[in-house]
């Protein structure tokens, strides 16, 4: 599908939309599915193929079926809304704004969006995104081949602040902090308190302590918020913009200088034409 033209009515949509996320998300409490719903759609991209990605295919039936995406069919939804108000923004680029909403209204980091990013329908083979049963090697086998990095892992990992899993959508139960509609940096505090029951630790999540590498950035982010702040909303761009070159980003760059120079071409324009009439006013006198 074509790359879309981001130009000052897709920038205008983009606000307007960003507004109608953050009502969205506040009136229905949904930023930990609209958030999981950015990170599966981008999560399938493979770094060596150049496939998957934040790309929008999650909203093809074959893909929001595949065992990792249960439930996810109520965000794509959700977002369904948005889309028709907002038409031309393309499905790749909400969900990606929808994530980076849901992290800013639950009080996390603001991260940087950029749009422009092409809609697929092509769907990734399943299996692309991490199962919550394995440990270590699984965990970097599938970021290293989204292109991402062990800090990136662990970061990330931060996201699940937010939200709980469902023993109907995952087999698993229950949050993984006392506050899942807050964003903080209680997933680290809460996964170095081995004693603290009734809280959800994945084998994935444990999996983070086992590995001397990883564990040092739990530790670093269970005791500074800042330094996770800082590193997550670098992860997570990095995260909504696999695959997703620069030429595009250039674009809005392009449509900004167009504007501008077509302001200054204006502005010539009427000083050319009052310099005009005014001469002529004199020449009346
Ligand atoms: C590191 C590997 C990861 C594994 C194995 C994993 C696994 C899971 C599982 C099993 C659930 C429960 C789903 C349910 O039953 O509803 C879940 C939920 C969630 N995940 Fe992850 N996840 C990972 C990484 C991430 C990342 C990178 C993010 C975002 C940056 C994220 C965000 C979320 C959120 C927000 C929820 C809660 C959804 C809700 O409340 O409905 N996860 N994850």
């Amino acid at each position: 599908m074509a790359m879309p033209v981001v130009d000052t009515e897709y920038l205008r949509q983009i606000d307007k939309a960003r507004r109608d996320l953050r009502a969205l998300i506040s009136s229905k409490n949904c930023a930990p599915i609209m958030l999981r719903l950015a990170w599966h759609d981008a999560g399938t991209y493979d770094v060596h193929t150049k496939t998957g990605g934040p790309n929008g295919s999650i909203r093809s039936e074959q893909e929001y079926s595949h065992g990792a995406n249960n439930g996810l069919k109520i965000a794509i939804d959700f977002c369904e809304e948005i889309k028709s108000k907002h038409p031309k923004i393309t499905f790749a680029d909400l969900y990606q704004l929808a994530g980076v909403v849901a992290v800013e209204v639950t009080g996390g980091p603001t991260v940087d969006f950029v749009p422009g990013r092409k809609d697929s329908l092509i769907c990734p083979q399943e299996g692309r995104l991490p199962d919550a049963k394995k440990g270590v090697p699984h965990l970097r086998e599938i970021f290293y081949r989204m292109g991402l990095s062990d800090k990136d892992i662990v970061a990330l990992s931060g996201g699940h602040t937010l939200g709980r899993a469902h023993p109907e959508r995952s087999g698993f139960d229950g949050p993984w902090t006392k506050e899942p509609l807050k964003f903080d940096n209680s997933y680290f505090v809460e996964l170095l308190k081995e004693e603290s029951e009734g809280l959800l630790k994945l084998p994935s999540d444990k999996a983070l302590l086992d590995d001397p590498e990883f564990r040092r950035y739990v530790e670093l982010y269970a005791k500074d918020e800042d330094a996770f702040f800082r590193d997550y909303a670098v992860s997570h761009k990095k995260l909504s913009e696999l695959g997703f070159n620069p030429s595009s980003k250039t674009g809005v760059k392009d449509a900004v200088i167009l504007a501008q120079s077509a302001v200054g071409v204006a502005v010539a324009a009427a000083v050319v034409v009052l310099t005009y009439l005014y001469e002529v006013r004199k020449k009346m006198k």
